[in-house]
């Protein structure tokens, strides 16, 4: 039966005490963590956010409260009253922050009871994930979850210091607004008292910390969520958290001089790193030539290499053929992989072919010479090249593929290189790569649209001497954008904006925006352009992300105390859910979908 807490007060945290307590008259409230009867004596580990801390129930102290343990299960909620005691020699556990010591109790009382938890909540690995979910609450009490959450919180913290030591203001701008394309669907929450209409949740503060710069907030941060409809992978939410900034009369090295000092005070404050700075650049170009992809893991070397122009006539017409459509041909040579088998090497193919590739050519440099089979069309002359350019040893497996679409060659290229960095081993898990990608087209063709879509966002300034060919040749267009990646991952992307309104006009021309729709979409930003908008520029870092990449975990899940699932869905509360009718009348709604019976 559970008792009330009465007047009783908590004295210290459970993960508090140290030997320099001993003898210390303490009040602790808590979780039963676990439960271990020794002859006579009763043992509980009582837990709290702060960590666990030992209780021993001694029958010849007090009787009545040792026969009261006897009832206690795992989680049930107590206050326990008692003296900290040194452990006796050979009970000490040293892996315990409060191992030395244990609470010998006076007093028990128990607050709550709980059913049996659906799992261990000592227990680390091994749960299903949807289980973890269903049930986040006990989840949450969970040590792994609990320090990703803390670290989180410091994370934040730190931010916080560092911004208002560099006299930013954190200003909120709304959640029920107009759509802010970054590149997702919005998600809508229809209007009650304007039928009919929609406010779209923001997937970033973009255009308002714009108008902020208008109005002269010189120095804006804001720790916000942003929202967006898109297909969920491990590293993506569909709500999550920025760290938002934007400052005026800045230029891109204001940015990255910014930035840099953020991570240098994050790193040192949560892991004691001092990350080196100035972070290393490399344009897009650059990073594709050398790493595959525009958010390179430069934690391993195994760069690529452009093979194209070695086999332009090639009797291998896969690769001639590819060359004479413009394609380009690139190399890898993973290291000491000829041993591979024939199914390691179907493997590659295969994940080559996830991402676009039509197949992949593979060459095993052995003694005597090469295997392949493909070796065949290959004149010697040919080989020797490849070889060189590849720097090959014997022992070497040589990786290429062709694609009449450069970006495909160079993704599939470029995720076989993380893949076999990974297989050898060869990235370290505790050495942090940022680097900053800058010199990003500003524009992208899309074939499905068939038209330009802007490859940042369409409030990103194009490269001053690169304007005259926003209309006639708009590829050829640099963005003052850039990106920052931290050990293969996107952690951030900003730019220096559009603050002049005849050249935002263009940028909307560029993407085929007619006058009406750019005005009936960002007419405000148009207008607010006209009143003194002064040069501008920001950036904005995935926390949830930065979280994940600290903790060294999987998920981006479990960075978040209360997380959707790869189908945007949340296990616990069982959103989203299905709405009464009287709820869609007030809303003037009709749903095309019939009643489901859940
Ligand atoms: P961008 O779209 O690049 O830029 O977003 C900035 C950073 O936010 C993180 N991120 C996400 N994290 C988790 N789940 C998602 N679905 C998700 N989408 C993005 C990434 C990314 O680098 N307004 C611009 C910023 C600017 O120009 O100032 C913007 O939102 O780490």
């Amino acid at each position: 039966m559970a008792e009330p807490l009465g007047t009783r007060k908590r004295s210290h945290y459970c993960g508090e005490l140290h030997a320099k307590d001993v003898g210390k008259e303490v009040t602790l409230m808590g979780w039963v963590h676990s439960r271990r009867d020794h002859g006579g004596l009763i043992f509980i580990d009582l837990r709290d956010r702060e960590g666990v801390t030992q209780i021993a129930f001694n029958p010849e102290i007090n009787a009545a409260i040792h026969s009261k343990a006897h009832d206690l299960r795992s989680e049930y909620v107590i206050a326990v009253k008692g003296k900290v005691s040194k452990r006796p020699e050979g009970t000490i556990n040293p892996d315990l922050k409060t191992g030395e010591i244990e609470v010998l109790a006076e007093e028990l009382t128990i607050l709550n009871e709980s059913k049996t938890s659906p799992f261990e909540i000592s227990s680390r690995h091994g749960i299903s994930e949807d289980v973890r979910l269903k049930y986040r609450y006990l989840d949450l009490r969970r040590s792994g979850l609990q320090e990703n959450l803390i670290l989180r919180h410091r994370i934040v913290q730190t931010t916080r210091n560092y911004f208002n030591r560099k006299k930013f203001i954190e200003i909120e701008t709304p959640f029920l607004t107009k759509s802010t394309p970054e590149g997702a669907r919005d998600y809508l929450v229809p209007s009650r008292v304007n039928p009919g209409r929609f406010y779209a949740l923001p997937q970033s503060p973009q255009l308002f910390k714009q108008i902020l710069m208008i109005s002269g907030y010189d120095r804006y941060y804001q720790i916000v969520k942003c929202f967006r409809d898109e297909d969920l992978r491990a590293d993506r939410q569909p709500e999550f958290t920025q760290i938002d900034l934007e400052l005026s009369f800045i230029q891109e090295d204001d940015i990255y001089e910014i930035i840099e000092g953020l991570l240098v005070a994050i790193f040192k404050e949560v892991k004691n790193v001092s990350l080196m700075h100035p972070f290393p650049r490399l344009t897009y170009q650059e990073a594709l030539a050398r790493y595959g992809l525009d958010k390179p893991d430069t934690r391993f070397e195994m760069e690529l290499k452009n093979l194209t122009s070695h086999f332009a006539d090639s009797q291998f017409k896969v690769f001639s053929r590819a060359v004479a459509a413009g394609g380009i041909i690139l190399g890898l040579n993973a290291r000491g992989c000829a041993e591979y088998s024939r199914k390691e090497l179907d493997n590659l193919t295969d994940l080559a072919k996830v991402y676009g590739a039509q197949g992949l050519a593979w060459i095993k440099v052995v003694s005597d010479g090469v295997q392949s089979p493909i070796a065949k069309f290959f004149t010697e002359t040919e080989i020797q090249q490849l070889t060189k350019t590849l720097n090959a040893q014997p022992g070497d497996l040589l990786l290429m593929v062709t694609d009449a679409k450069h970006k495909v060659a160079y993704t599939a290229l470029g995720q076989l290189r993380i893949h076999i960095g990974h297989k050898l081993g060869l990235i370290e898990q505790d050495r942090w790569c940022p680097l900053w990608i800058t010199e990003f087209p500003l524009l992208e063709y899309n074939e499905e649209e068939k038209r330009y879509l802007a490859m940042h966002h369409p409030f990103t300034s194009p490269v001053e001497e690169d304007l005259v060919y926003l209309k006639e040749n708009p590829e050829k267009v640099k963005a003052r954008a850039y990106d920052l990646v931290l050990n293969g991952n996107e952690i951030g992307g900003g730019s220096i904006r559009i603050h002049r309104k005849d050249v935002q006009q263009a940028m909307f021309g560029a993407l085929k925006i007619g006058e009406d729709e750019a005005k009936s979409k960002f007419g405000f930003l148009l207008d607010a352009l006209e009143y003194g908008a002064p040069p501008h520029g920001g950036i904005a870092l995935g926390l949830d992300r930065l979280v994940m990449l600290i903790c060294g975990i999987e998920s981006i899940r479990d960075t978040i105390a209360f997380p959707k699932t790869q189908k945007a869905t949340c296990l616990m509360t069982d959103a989203p859910s299905q709405v009464s009718e009287r709820q869609l009348k007030e809303l003037s709604l009709k749903t095309v979908i019939p009643k489901l019976t859940k």
